[in-house]
């Protein structure tokens, strides 16, 4: 029998549990033993690891979050560190991890399969950042809640004649600000990849002035600039009230859409095909709606392009 561990790490993204509870049970009717290790890379290290039967993933299809826990552990970037977690993988007989999270939680996963731990990630992260999949584990879910948030802010916005500046998550990815910025009909979509450029948004929403239009909605990606800034900018250089709103972590909880459960569960189940195949150190990915595996170490190479923005950016210009 052969003793493997799943872990989720980094930052939560609804759909998790559903992932947990189809590698549990895959694994379990494949006759694996599994365990399930609490708060990431940390309980790895700290031996917080807990045997799962098919009762430990009851009632949490449904359920936002990830009932294992999650951390980001900086220090697992030092072999010393990773060392002590295989130290307690090898007490147990378990060499293989089943790592769900983001960018970093594969840098860790690739790190440890140099280290000889046979590993499969599955992208579960809101930001959909990871470079190989069309879609992450999550991304539905925020992009929904987020253009929930939009519209109700866009009721107010209408009311009041304003222009809403919303900040949305995403890292440095784009994605979340495009899909929902086109979702929403927004003015001006701001991305790590288009940039900004005060004089280009002033006169979008002069066009949009002109046009009569009752609101503005500006989307924007996290850490390219001051939302409140750029509100006051707003303020004085196209003469109409803005009011800027980060969403904030809000983005990152509710229960799963029904894309992700459906995405999370055929990723789990494919994760654990996968290693009764024999088939290690793999990241999990969809593509054109079919399940392909990626060599680990290439996967954390390639740098996400922004073509599939691009087209995005210029169907949300052309319909303003
Ligand atoms: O990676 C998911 C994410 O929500 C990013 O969009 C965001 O930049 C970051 O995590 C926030 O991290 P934390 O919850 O640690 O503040």
């Amino acid at each position: 029998m052969k003793n493997i561990a799943v872990l989720t790490s980094g930052g939560d993204a609804p759909g998790m549990n559903a992932c947990l509870r189809a590698i549990v049970r895959k694994a379990l009717f494949e006759g694996y033993k599994v365990y399930g290790v609490r708060n990431g890379y940390r309980g790895l290290v700290e031996g917080d690891y807990t045997l799962m039967n098919r009762k430990s993933v009851s009632e949490k299809l449904n359920r936002g979050g990830t009932f294992l826990g999650s951390a980001r552990l900086p220090e697992f970037k030092e072999v010393e560190v990773r060392e002590k977690a295989i130290e307690q993988m090898k007490k147990r007989d378990i060499d293989t991890l089943i790592a769900i999270g983001g960018d970093g939680t594969y840098q860790g996963a690739a790190a440890l399969a140099k280290m000889g731990i046979d590993v499969i990630a599955l992208p579960g992260t809101i930001d959909n950042d990871i470079t190989t999949t069309d879609y992450t584990i999550g991304f539905d879910t925020a992009l929904n809640t987020i253009v929930e948030n939009i519209d109700k802010l866009r009721d107010t916005s209408s009311s009041h004649s304003r222009c809403t500046i919303v900040e949305v998550m995403g890292r440095r990815c784009p994605d979340l600000a495009v899909h929902s910025g086109l979702a929403t009909g927004a003015e001006y979509i701001i991305t790590h990849e288009s940039g900004f450029n005060a004089d280009d948004l002033v006169s979008s929403l002069n066009v949009a002035q002109k046009n009569n239009k009752r609101h503005a909605l500006v989307v924007l990606t996290e850490n390219v600039t001051d939302a409140f800034a750029l509100a006051r900018t707003i303020e004085d250089q196209v003469g109409i009230e803005a009011r800027a709103t980060i969403l904030g972590h809000i983005q990152r909880g509710g229960t799963p859409t029904a894309a992700d459960r459906v995405l999370a569960s055929r990723m789990g189940h494919y994760a654990v095909d996968l290693l009764s195949q024999g088939i290690v150190n793999q990241s999990v990915n969809i593509k054109r709606n079919k399940l392909v595996g990626t060599d680990i170490f290439e996967t954390i190479e390639i740098n996400k392009t922004a073509a599939s923005c691009e087209e995005m950016h210029r169907v949300s210009d052309e319909l303003k």
